[in-house]
């Protein structure tokens, strides 16, 4: 099974590319931008890693995020997690930013998004790895600032396929940004939005993210299946749910799979990711082995979650098919 799984080919849509800068980076970073770290090693990064919800781990996410502060450093990045993505067979991805964790420091936007850009282009041409980006708001920051934002990205706009919304989800309902995600829906941005695992008020906001915002995507989301007529527009309406197995597991103490099952058995798109990385020390196929150990899923099954990411991805057709055609050529050998 692990073989057939690191094998298979893959779609990843929910990662953070701040989540994949991984300890040695940090140092390597820290001393080409002479930083002062308040660790001695990257071991000892990794040894203060200890979270058990999400404000837990943004407080270590956003620090560590001060290294980022040149192109280069974007680029770096950026490449770093193709490099790991291509090693996990993943074939195309659509990676999250967080523009404003970075203004917020004094980096130029033009800054971070010309970085990944270049890192973009570079990894499709030398890795073979295709992915289009996703701008994140940070939900904790103003409905200003994130118009703000949105504003700023729209020089960049061909380089950006849709908006999401993340960070710490407690008090920051979706409604609070419902002018922002419509200026970006009219801009032509695909729109997802965070609903995290165990969140105060979940199921109001995924309805929200469904009724109000009128997402395309849901990232978790897993909530839904305590809400029978949740679980039910979210299957009528096709919305895919990008779920994060190794993530969840810090926050529920279990990958979800049972919930995934679920989701599988009522038909709707569940897709596994691996949100934060290097944080969660698990990529891809880490996720993928981790949910198949606990919830002994079988090869139909893990085709089918490979093949629902294909399937909401916001690929024209013609790529879309491409991908699903290469990922049932593997199902059928
Ligand atoms: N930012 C980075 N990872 C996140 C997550 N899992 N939830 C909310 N915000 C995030
Ligand atoms: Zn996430």
């Amino acid at each position: 099974m692990k073989a057939f799984i690191e094998g298979m080919p893959k779609a990843e849509l929910h990662v953070h590319l701040e989540g994949t800068l991984e300890p040695e980076h940090i140092f390597a970073l820290a001393k080409r931008n002479d930083i002062e770290l308040a660790y001695a090693t990257p071991e000892a990064v990794t040894a203060a890693y200890d979270f058990h919800d999400l404000p837990s781990f943004l407080t270590i996410y956003y620090a560590a995020m001060n290294v980022l502060r040149k192109e280069e450093d974007f680029y770096e990045l950026t490449y770093q997690y193709f490099e790991k993505a291509a090693q996990n067979n993943v074939v195309y991805v659509e990676p999250f930013f967080d523009p404003q964790g970075h203004t917020s420091r004094g980096v130029e936007f033009e800054t971070v998004i010309s970085g990944i850009h270049r890192a973009q282009i570079d990894a499709e041409a030398k890795l073979g790895v295709e992915s289009k980006l996703i701008m994140c708001f940070l939900r904790d920051m103003s409905a200003e600032s994130a118009m703000e934002h949105l504003e700023l990205s729209l020089p960049f706009k061909d380089w950006i396929v849709g908006v999401g919304l993340d960070s710490d989800e407690r008090d920051n309902p979706p409604a609070k940004f419902a002018e922002v995600f419509a200026k970006a829906r009219g801009e032509g941005f695909k729109l997802t939005m965070h609903c995290d695992v165990n969140q105060q008020n979940t199921h109001d906001h995924i309805r929200e993210c469904l009724d109000l915002i009128e997402v395309d995507r849901i990232d978790h989301g897993v909530n839904a299946l305590e809400d029978e007529s949740l679980l039910q527009d979210i299957a009528d309406r096709g919305i895919g749910l990008t779920v994060c197995p190794v993530s969840n597991r810090f926050v529920v103490q279990s990958l979800t799979s049972n919930e995934i099952r679920t989701m599988l058995d009522k038909g709707i798109k569940a897709t596994v990711n691996s949100d934060d990385p290097a944080y969660f020390r698990a990529y891809m196929n880490e996720n993928f082995i981790a949910l198949t150990e606990e919830g002994d899923f079988s090869k139909d099954e893990l085709v089918q979650l490979s093949r629902n990411a294909f399937d909401i991805a916001w690929l024209p057709e013609d790529r879309r098919q491409h991908y699903l055609d290469q990922l049932q050529a593997y199902a059928n050998t």
